[in-house]
C-alpha cells in the first residue's frame, strides 16, 4: 500500500517535471513565450518548422508569418526569426552573435578542417578574416593586374566567343554563368593560369556543376537534423538519409581543389607566380604568406606539411564555394529579366548606357587589345547598378536564413516592443528573402523594378532605408568578404554581353527559384533553366 502510494507520487512528480520541462517552462515562463508563435506547436515542438523546411516552404511560410505578426515570430521552441533593422539584425548580426553547428557541420572540408565560412567563434574567425580580407578590397581590385588579366581573358577571350558561337545564339545561361563564374573566381585565387577552364569547356563545367549542386538538398540533415543523421549513421543506416554517391562527390571536389591549390604551390615555388600576373594566385598567395609570417608555415625543403596544405585548401574551396555559384545565380537572374518581354525598354536603356563607354569587346579577333572598362567606369553607370541592386534584392542568391546563436541576456525587437533576457543557446535567423520584401522600403516588392534604385534625375539612389535593408550580402563581421569582388565581376560581364548582344527568352521554365538556404532556378523537366536566344548587335 505505502509502496504503491509512494510510487504513485513518483510517477506524478515526474510528470509534473515533464510538464513543466516541454510545455508550462517553454510555452509560458521562457522569454521567449512574449514572442508571437508562427504556428500553434511553435513554442512546443520545432517539427512544424522542420517539416516546413523539408517541403521547402520556408521563404513563404516565414515572411507571411511576419506579414501577420510583426518584426519578431518564433519558429520554434529556440528558435526565434527576426525581420527588422534596429533591434533586429543590427543587434544579431552586427552585434557579433556567433554561429553554430548549422555551419561548422557543413562547411568544414577534408574531414572537418575549418574556414572562414564554417568557424564558428569569434576570435578564430576575425583573426583569420584579418588575413585575407585585404585581396578583396576595393582598391586592391582596382590596383590588380591580375584581375584584369583575368577579367580580359575570360571575358573576351572565353565568354563571349563561346555565345557568338551558340548554334541559332541559343544557350543555357546558369551553365554558362556558373562556369563563367568559376573560372573567375578561381582565377583570383589560384591564378589565371592554374584556375579552371570551364567557360571554353561547356560539358566539363555543366557536369561539374551538376555534381555539385546535386549534394545540396541532402545538407538538411546535417544542419536541420545533425542528431537523427548521428544516430542513422551510428546504426549503419546513415545512406538511408545521404545516400553513399554524395559523399564520393565531396571528395572528388576536394581533390580538384587540392590540385588546384598544388599548382598554385608550384607556381610561387617556381618564381612564376611573383614573375607574371598570369600565374599569381592572389588569394591563395596572400593566405600563404600571413601563414608564414606567423611562421606556421615551416620550411621543409620549402615543402608544406600535409596540415598547412589542407587548412590552406579548405579556406580556399571555401571561398571558390561561396564565390561561384552565387555571382551565377545572381547572372541567370538578371539575365532573364532584362530579357522578358515587360522589360525590353530597360534593356534597350541599359545597353544605351554601356554604349556610351565606347566598349570594344572584341569576339572576333583573339590578338586585338581590348579596351576594358575600370571597376570606376562601371560604377559610373546608374543604370546597371540599379540592374544589379534590383536583382540582387529581388533574387538574393541566399536568400534564406542566416542563423546565429544567442549569447545570454540579449535585448531584442524594434523600440519600444523590445523582448529582454532571452536565454542563451537560442537560435536567432534572419533572411534576405523577407527583409527585401517589407513593402514600406521596397514598394510593390515583388516587381522587379531597377528604377526604385534612381533617383528623379537617373542617378544612383541607393542610401537611407533602402541600404540599411538591403542584405544581400548579410551584415557585421560575417558579412560576405567577397561582395566587392562579386559586383565589379557581374557588372563586367553584364557590360560585356549585353554591349554585344540582345538577348531573348527561349525557354524560362525552369526559372521558378529552389527554396533554401541558397536559390538557383529549379530547373526544368527537360534539363534547362534559362535557354536564351543571344543575337549579335
Ligand atoms: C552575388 C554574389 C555573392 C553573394 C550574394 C554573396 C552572399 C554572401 C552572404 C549572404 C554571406 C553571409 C552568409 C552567412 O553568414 O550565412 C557571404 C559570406 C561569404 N562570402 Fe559571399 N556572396 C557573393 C559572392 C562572393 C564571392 C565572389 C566570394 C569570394 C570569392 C565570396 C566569399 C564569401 C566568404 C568567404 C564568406 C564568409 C565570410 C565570413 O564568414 O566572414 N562571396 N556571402
Ligand atoms: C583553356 O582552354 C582553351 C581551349 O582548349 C585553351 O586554348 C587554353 O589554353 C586554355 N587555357 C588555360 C589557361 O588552360
Ligand atoms: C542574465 O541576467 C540575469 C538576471 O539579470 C543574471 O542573473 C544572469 O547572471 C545573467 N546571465 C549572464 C550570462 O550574463
Ligand atoms: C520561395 O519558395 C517557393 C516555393 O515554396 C518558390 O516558388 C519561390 O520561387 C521561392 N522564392 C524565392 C524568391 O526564393
Amino acid at each position: 500500500m505505502l509502496a504503491s502510494t509512494i510510487l504513485g507520487a513518483a510517477v506524478l512528480y515526474t510528470l509534473f517535471v515533464l510538464l513543466y520541462r516541454f510545455v508550462i517552462a517553454p510555452v509560458f515562463v521562457s522569454p521567449l513565450s512574449k514572442i508571437p508563435a508562427a504556428h500553434p506547436t511553435s513554442s512546443l515542438s520545432p517539427a512544424w518548422i522542420l517539416w516546413t523546411r523539408w517541403r521547402g516552404r520556408e521563404n513563404a511560410t516565414v515572411l507571411a508569418a511576419h506579414e501577420r505578426l510583426g518584426p519578431l515570430v518564433r519558429l520554434g521552441p529556440s528558435e526565434i526569426s527576426v525581420n527588422c533593422v534596429n533591434g533586429g539584425i543590427r543587434t544579431v548580426y552586427t552585434g557579433g552573435f556567433e554561429k553554430g553547428a548549422w555551419y561548422s557541420n557543413a562547411f568544414s572540408a577534408y574531414g572537418g578542417v575549418h574556414n572562414m565560412f564554417s568557424m564558428e567563434k569569434r576570435d578564430v574567425h576575425s583573426a583569420r578574416k584579418r588575413m585575407i580580407s585585404n585581396v578583396y578590397a576595393k582598391s586592391s581590385l582596382q590596383a590588380s593586374p591580375a584581375l584584369r588579366g583575368i577579367s580580359e581573358t575570360i571575358l573576351c577571350r572565353r565568354m563571349l566567343p563561346r555565345i557568338a558561337a551558340a548554334p541559332g545564339g541559343v544557350l543555357e545561361a546558369y551553365e554558362l554563368f556558373s562556369a563563367v563564374t568559376l573560372d573567375v573566381v578561381t582565377a583570383y585565387i589560384f591564378g589565371l593560369q592554374q584556375g579552371s577552364n570551364f567557360t571554353d569547356h561547356p560539358e566539363v563545367g555543366a557536369k561539374w556543376l551538376h555534381d555539385y549542386k546535386s549534394r545540396q538538398p541532402y545538407l538538411f540533415w546535417i544542419q536541420e537534423m545533425p542528431n537523427v543523421f548521428q544516430l542513422f549513421s551510428k546504426l549503419g543506416l546513415g545512406r538511408w538519409l545521404i545516400p553513399d554517391w554524395v559523399g564520393r562527390k565531396s571528395v572528388a571536389i576536394e581533390e580538384q581543389c587540392l590540385e588546384w591549390c598544388d599548382a598554385a604551390e608550384a607556381a610561387i615555388l617556381s618564381g612564376k607566380a611573383a614573375e607574371s600576373a598570369r600565374y599569381h594566385p592572389t588569394v591563395y598567395g596572400q593566405l600563404r604568406s600571413m601563414l608564414e609570417k606567423q611562421d606556421m608555415v615551416e620550411k621543409q625543403n620549402n615543402q608544406l606539411s600535409q596540415e598547412q596544405r589542407l587548412d590552406l585548401a579548405s579556406e580556399m574551396l571555401d571561398h571558390l564555394a561561396a564565390g561561384f555559384d552565387t555571382s551565377g545565380i545572381t547572372l541567370t537572374y538578371l539575365a532573364w529579366e532584362l530579357s522578358r518581354p515587360h522589360n525590353v525598354a530597360i534593356q534597350s536603356a541599359l545597353r544605351k548606357e554601356l554604349l556610351s563607354l565606347r566598349l570594344a569587346y572584341s569576339t572576333t579577333s583573339s590578338k586585338s587589345a581590348t579596351f576594358l572598362p575600370s571597376s570606376k567606369e562601371l560604377d559610373d553607370l546608374p543604370l546597371l547598378h540599379a540592374v544589379v541592386m534590383e536583382t540582387l534584392r529581388l533574387h538574393a542568391a541566399i536568400p534564406g536564413g542566416q542563423p546565429r546563436v544567442t549569447p545570454a541576456n540579449t535585448t531584442l525587437g524594434p523600440p519600444g516592443a523590445e523582448v529582454h533576457g532571452n536565454p542563451a543557446g537560442i537560435r536567432f535567423v534572419s533572411a534576405a528573402h523577407s527583409l527585401h520584401r517589407n513593402p514600406e522600403v521596397f514598394p510593390e516588392p515583388g516587381l522587379w523594378r531597377p528604377e526604385r534604385w534612381l533617383d528623379e534625375e537617373g542617378g544612383v539612389d541607393g542610401g537611407g532605408e533602402k541600404a540599411r535593408w538591403f542584405w544581400a550580402f548579410g551584415s557585421g563581421g560575417r558579412m560576405c568578404v567577397g561582395s566587392n569582388l562579386a559586383v565589379y565581376e557581374m557588372k563586367g560581364i553584364v557590360a560585356a554581353i549585353w554591349s554585344e548582344f540582345e538577348t531573348t527568352i527561349v525557354d524560362d521554365a525552369g526559372m521558378e527559384h529552389v527554396d533554401g538556404y541558397l536559390a538557383e532556378p529549379r530547373g526544368s523537366s527537360d534539363g534547362n533553366f534559362l535557354c536564351l536566344r543571344c543575337g549579335k548587335i
